[in-house]
């Protein structure tokens, strides 16, 4: 019996039967361990890096795949070389970070979190497919579903927030969005859920950073979106750059191995991040590159990612026996299945004809209902908003992020289109139409500036305008990858901007861009409403246009708290209770203790005095031109056992004068555990439209499934006691009700 047969039987005796099983059978029969080693490779095709010592290791089987080569025409010779010259004619998997679009660029994903509509995230990513796929690209490095409590950290941007239930839903439906009814498709990109695992956590929210997550917490917050990636098919997975415990996850066994293989069963393929392998060495888990890829490749990483640790060393580490060849052979199999599931065998090209105009009609509205869901309104005093076209004669448009095509698609936008970016500014042109003036005043050439001499001109616009709408943020580089912030305020002089705008007594209406939670304490007191718009994208200026004239109603909610200072991160609503929580009653504020006061006069719960405890906004919150009201929460029962279904169900009516959606939550809370739980835990959602006057029941089951997590002994599963359950518009939801698991 060969070696390949005892992966076969230790994989899984039924694939015997399986095409794709013995086609990797008779080709890893086949293939030298050099040519093994090569599907192991992924090499670096940007830019000038097409040159022929590539082309040669192409020809020779020795690169499994290419990252960062978008010209189709450069692609199809590479793949060409595969497919006709190589030995094997082993096709390559042609790789691309498509996070957010292609061409037409979608919202920042946090941004798609925030519309909880798992069908237009879907859309959106069957559109970057499309596009991408056209080019050439097989493979993109998405879904992020790093949970990320950080706002300091750069890639939160990237990130679905910080809910696990949230973060699965959302991650499940990118990776249906890219791989299709059939990820053999010629228009479907293989996914690739990333960073695994708990790359959200890096201390202080540096990027790279190191993160320290108890088992427990990362088996109960941190995997579970990743789970539910691996159960949607999720074709590869990345390991994530950082040490996590001590052990960097490019060489975490328990990670790549015991969870990912032998608890989940997945069978695609892992990859590390770029020359994360080689870096196992500056962490200081290993001397040398030829220990890393010992390391890494025994801990379960099947690709590297541009580095040459595998290629310069496998081949002595398993002639020295260090490394079994079942080692290897099981990672060329990962590989070789993603790539026959990929159909690219049979169908390795997109065909060129298919090389598609980004902008079509379906992309550019796809991505503009997705950022027009994705905005949260945050304030409207007065109902300021929405603005009636007949009642404004003149509008100031006054800031840096009201005409900047490139920033507003935000960060990982390497192939979006910006001649195709639509500007508020541009679109409140259009919308105008001689009914009324825009006085556009830039004010700041960036969101940096620290330049104040153009206040003047804005104030002077604003003081002649019926209202100001003042469109400041961050620049697209202030977040992604190693763009982290300190201080999450807004940069430059905005703040100071948006104080001398609204002393002249116009209205302000405030649309903040930005790739992270702000901290907004500063210009909230100053603005008359407030629209997060985070970066939205190919359409941000239309989608906003509509919202602000009420075309459509906001509707987005937070997928993340806001915090008042950055001094109160981490802060989160699915936090633990302690055992001295605080209430409004225990919070004494810095500024209201006596001189001289006693050691013990403070309220002994867990505050800060110079912040409280409360965020600037609170996870799942979010406005609307309506309001909804909520009531007759009903339980099927008392008290379920774990075979039963609870189902819960509440009235929402629509109390407002116009038609609007509405995100209605479900939330648990498990009173009593083998280890503390949280205070609120997301279990359910639904987004539902209602029309004014119009009011509906909407149903939510819960089972023991939902009611389950990682306890004190390491087990999965359910325990009795009490639960308490919320159904609101937000996580600070009041709408409750007790029930009991027998
Ligand atoms: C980067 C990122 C990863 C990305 C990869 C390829 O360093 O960490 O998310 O997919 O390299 O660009």
């Amino acid at each position: 019996m060969n070696a390949m047969d005892d992966v076969l039987i230790a994989g899984a005796s039924s694939r015997s039967t399986d095409p794709i099983e013995h086609k990797i059978t008779s080709l890893l029969a086949d293939m030298t361990l050099e040519e093994k080693i090569g599907q192991m490779r992924q090499v670096d095709a940007s830019g000038d890096q097409i040159n022929d010592d590539l082309r040669n290791a192409v020809k020779a089987g020795r690169v499994g795949s290419v990252i960062n080569q978008v010209d189709p025409d450069l692609a199809y010779e590479l793949q060409g070389l595969a497919l006709e010259e190589s030995r094997l004619g082993i096709p390559l998997l042609i790789g691309r970070d498509v996070i957010h679009g292609f061409e037409t660029v979608a919202p920042l994903p946090l941004a798609q979190a925030a519309s909880w509509n798992p069908e237009l995230v879907r859309d959106c990513a069957r559109i970057a497919a499309r596009e991408a796929s056209s080019c050439g690209v097989n493979w993109t490095f998405a879904p992020m579903i790093d949970i990320s409590r950080d706002p300091r950290w750069g890639r939160i941007a990237e990130s679905f927030g910080e809910d696990p239930f949230l973060t699965s839903a959302m991650g499940v439906a990118m990776v249906e969005g890219f791989q299709g009814d059939d990820l053999s498709n010629e228009d479907s990109i293989a996914a690739c859920a990333k960073h695994f695992a708990g790359y959200g956590a890096s201390e202080s929210g540096r990027d790279y950073n190191t993160t320290n997550i108890p088992e427990n917490e990362l088996r109960n917050i941190y995997l579970p979106p990743f789970k539910a990636a691996a159960d949607a098919g999720a074709a590869t997975f990345m390991a994530s750059f950082s040490d996590i415990d001590g052990v960097p996850a490019t060489a975490n066994a328990f990670l790549l191995r015991q969870v990912l293989r032998d608890e989940w069963a997945f069978d695609g393929f892992m990859v590390s991040d770029w020359d994360a392998v080689r870096q196992l060495s500056v962490h200081g888990l290993t001397e040398n590159d030829k220990e890393a890829a010992f390391e890494a490749a025994s801990a379960g990483v099947d690709m590297e990612m541009t580095g040459d640790a595998f290629v310069e060393h496998l081949a002595a580490l398993v002639n020295e026996a260090r490394i079994d060849i079942e080692t290897i052979d099981q990672a060329v199999a990962n590989i070789l299945r993603v790539k026959l599931r990929c159909g690219l065998f049979d169908l390795p090209f997109a065909s060129k004809e298919r090389r598609l105009s980004a902008a079509t009609a379906e992309s550019m509205n796809a991505v503009k209902a997705l950022a027009t869901e994705s905005v949260v309104l945050l304030k409207n005093d007065r109902r300021t908003l929405p603005l009636q076209k007949t009642s404004v004669n003149s509008i100031a448009v006054i800031g840096p992020m009201a005409n900047a095509a490139v920033e507003q698609l935000g960060t990982w936008t390497f192939d979006g289109d910006e001649r195709r970016s639509v500007t508020p500014l541009a679109a409140l042109h259009a919308h105008a139409d001689d009914a009324f003036d825009v006085r556009y005043v830039a004010a700041m050439e960036s969101t940096r500036s620290l330049d104040t001499t153009s206040f003047d001109a804005a104030v002077a616009a604003a003081r002649d305008a019926d209202l100001a709408l003042l469109f400041v943020g961050e620049d697209a580089i202030l977040s992604g990858e190693a763009h982290c912030r300190a201080d999450i305020s807004l940069p430059g002089v905005q703040s100071q901007l948006v104080k001398a705008v609204s002393e002249t007594g116009t209205p302000v209406v405030a649309i903040i861009m930005a790739g992270r939670p702000l901290t907004l304490g500063d210009i909230v007191d100053h603005t008359d409403a407030i629209l997060f718009a985070w970066h939205p994208g190919s359409m941000a200026g239309p989608a906003l246009c509509d919202l602000l004239f009420g075309v459509t109603s906001p509707s987005g909610k937070l997928p993340v708290t806001f915090p008042k200072m950055v001094g109160q991160i981490p802060i989160y609503y699915n936090h633990k209770n302690t055992g001295r929580p605080p209430s409004p009653s225990s919070v004494i504020h810095i500024d209201d203790i006596e001189i001289g006061a006693a050691q013990t006069s403070l309220g002994m719960t867990a505050f800060h005095l110079d912040a409280g405890y409360l965020p600037q906004f609170p996870f799942g919150f979010g406005l609307s031109y309506s309001e909804f009201e909520y009531r007759d929460l009903k339980l099927s029962a008392d008290a379920i056992s774990p075979e039963d279904a609870l189902r819960a169900s509440v009235v929402i009516e629509n109390k407002g004068a116009v038609t609007a959606q509405e995100v209605v939550q479900l939330y648990i809370r498990d009173l009593v555990g083998s280890v503390t739980r949280p205070v609120k835990e997301l279990k359910g959602f639904k987004k539902i439209m209602l029309k004014p006057g119009q009011s509906k029941r909407v149903s939510f089951e819960l089972t023991c499934k939902e009611l389950s997590f990682y306890r004190r002994d390491k087990s999965f599963g359910a325990e009795a006691g009490e639960f308490q359950l919320w159904i609101g518009g937000s996580s600070v939801a009041e709408l409750s009700a007790r029930f009991s698991l027998t």
